[in-house]
This record gives structure tokens, C-alpha cells and sequence, in this order.
């Protein structure tokens, strides 16, 4: 069987680093601050976020959590968002994804300030992520380079295939792989010949969202393969990759739940601490 690439254990360690943070500016500091937009009543979008309040809670941070109604224009999500960027006790914004249709994704990302862009979706941080600067870069992406590093696979000149070219997962993490110097090609859904494409990869990435669609055709046994997907089927949670048909078949996986997703949110804690420090830092 493959080596397993566990999240958990990474993710204890990040949030045991910024809760020691935390603890070491002393009691009478401002704590981190962090402001969770939350539009409409998506059941899994309800979890994700009770996890993010959970996750600030467990390294003392205080969340806070701004509930619009589904069918709120897109003038009070901005008006929102001005208002948390002026609150001196806020260091991160981020709005929780997916917004309704009324409401531009693109145009929330403009308008958090970039200092408080815990996502890194901001344009402003976007560049800078592809220019190699630093800024506040997104969670997931950040987990992944950072689980990888941690399992001390080799990224320096491999050959990585992403599959999904997300401004979330596939584009973000495109970028910081090729900062580590890995050769990175990026597939998605116009992709011909995906197999022959994903079987020349060192490292394969997926982050589709489409349960089970890469099987045994997708791999060799020196892949180490990433899946950051998931999905709700009848028979549970499910990643991108065919698990039980591959797990004997590659060098290494994550599994799914398990493997990415625990590294998500210890990401976002550590993207908000940044900002917290930055902060004290501009204002003493
Ligand atoms: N929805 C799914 N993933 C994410 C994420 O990383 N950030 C936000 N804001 N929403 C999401």
C-alpha cells in the first residue's frame, strides 16, 4: 500500500504555532480578530464556517460572524466589507464562498483590503504571489506546498500536474510550486489525453470537485498523488481520485477526509496571524 500524506498532525503543529504566538504578546494584548461573511444558507458552507470559528477559538483568536440573507444586494455585501476593513479589532476578512448569483465573487475580492485578505484572493496579493513577493496567500495551496515539504518529497525540478485551474486551488498553487522550482502544467477540463498527461507527473494534483474520475489510467508507481477534492456521494465523502483502485498503485496519496482539508483552516489561523503581527507591528 502507498505511503499515506496525513494533514492532521501538520495541522496540530501550525495551530500549536500561532496559538504559542498568540499566548507570547501576553495577556493584555489585542487578540487576532478575524470576520467571517457568511450569504445565504449553503449546508456545507454552514460547516466550513463553523469550523474556521472553531479553528480561532482552539489558538485564541476571536471570530466573528456577519450572516446576510440570501437575497442581499451586492451594495451591502461591499458596505460590509468596508466597515470590517475600517474595525481596528479585525486583522482578517474573507468572504465564504459560494456567493449567490447576484453577488460578483471578483468584485468581494477587490474590496477587502489586501492587509486583511486572509484568502489571498485580492488582486494585489495575487500579484504579488506571482511576482514572488510576499502577502497573504491563499489556505489550501499553502497546505498542500507546506504537507509536501513536511513529507520531504522532493519538489525542486519535479514535474507536477495540477488538474483544475481554480482561483481557489489550481492557479494559486500553480504559482507557489513553481516559487519551489518544480515544472508545473496546469490541466482542466479542455485537457486531451489527461492520462498520458497526469502519468508523466511526479506529483499529481487534483482539485475538481468530481468524485472518483481519476483511477488507475492517471498513475504510475512513483506518483505521488494530492487529492483536494471533495464531494457528497451516496456512500460519503469522496475525493477526485478513485482511492481503493489506486492506493496500492502509487508511492504516496492523501486520503480523503484526512489528508488536505484539516490543513485549510491551521492555514487561515496562520494567514490571520500575519496580519494580527503586521498590524502591531505598523501601529506598536
Ligand atoms: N469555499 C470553499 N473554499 C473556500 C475558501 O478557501 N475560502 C472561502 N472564502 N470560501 C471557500
Amino acid at each position: 500500500m502507498a505511503r499515506l500524506l496525513k494533514g492532521r498532525p501538520l495541522a496540530k503543529k501550525v495551530r500549536g504555532e500561532v496559538a504559542g504566538a498568540i499566548s507570547a504578546a501576553g495577556d493584555g494584548a489585542r487578540p487576532p480578530g478575524l470576520a467571517v461573511v457568511l450569504i445565504g444558507e449553503d449546508p456545507a458552507s454552514e460547516v466550513y464556517v463553523s469550523y474556521k470559528q472553531k479553528g480561532c477559538a482552539k489558538v485564541g483568536m476571536v471570530s466573528v460572524l456577519r450572516r446576510l440573507e440570501d437575497s442581499v444586494s451586492e451594495r451591502a455585501v461591499l458596505d460590509l466589507i468596508r466597515e470590517l476593513n475600517e474595525d481596528a479589532s479585525i486583522d482578517g476578512i474573507l468572504c465564504q464562498l459560494p456567493v449567490p448569483d447576484q453577488i460578483s465573487p471578483a468584485r468581494i475580492a477587490s474590496a477587502i483590503d489586501p492587509a486583511k485578505d486572509v484568502d489571498g484572493f485580492h488582486p494585489e496579493n495575487v500579484g504579488r504571489l506571482w511576482r514572488g513577493e510576499d502577502g497573504l496567500f491563499p489556505c489550501t495551496p499553502r497546505g498542500i506546498v507546506a504537507l509536501l515539504e513536511e513529507e520531504e518529497i522532493p519538489l525542486d525540478g519535479a514535474r507536477v500536474v495540477v488538474v483544475g485551474r481554480s482561483n481557489i486551488v489550481g492557479k494559486p498553487l500553480a504559482a507557489m510550486l513553481l516559487r519551489e522550482h518544480c515544472t508545473v502544467t496546469i490541466a482542466h477540463s479542455h485537457t486531451r489525453d489527461l492520462a498520458a498527461l497526469t502519468r508523466s507527473a511526479d506529483i499529481l494534483v487534483s482539485a475538481m470537485g468530481r468524485p472518483g474520475v481519476l483511477g488507475p489510467d492517471h498513475v504510475t508507481p512513483e506518483t505521488v498523488v494530492v487529492d483536494v477534492g471533495v464531494s457528497r456521494t451516496a456512500d460519503g465523502l469522496s475525493g477526485d481520485v478513485d482511492f481503493d483502485r489506486v492506493v496500492d498503485l502509487v508511492k504516496a496519496i492523501t486520503p480523503v477526509p484526512g489528508g488536505v482539508g484539516p490543513l485549510t483552516i491551521a492555514y487561515l489561523l496562520h494567514n490571520t496571524l500575519t496580519s494580527w503581527r503586521r498590524s502591531r507591528d505598523l501601529n506598536g
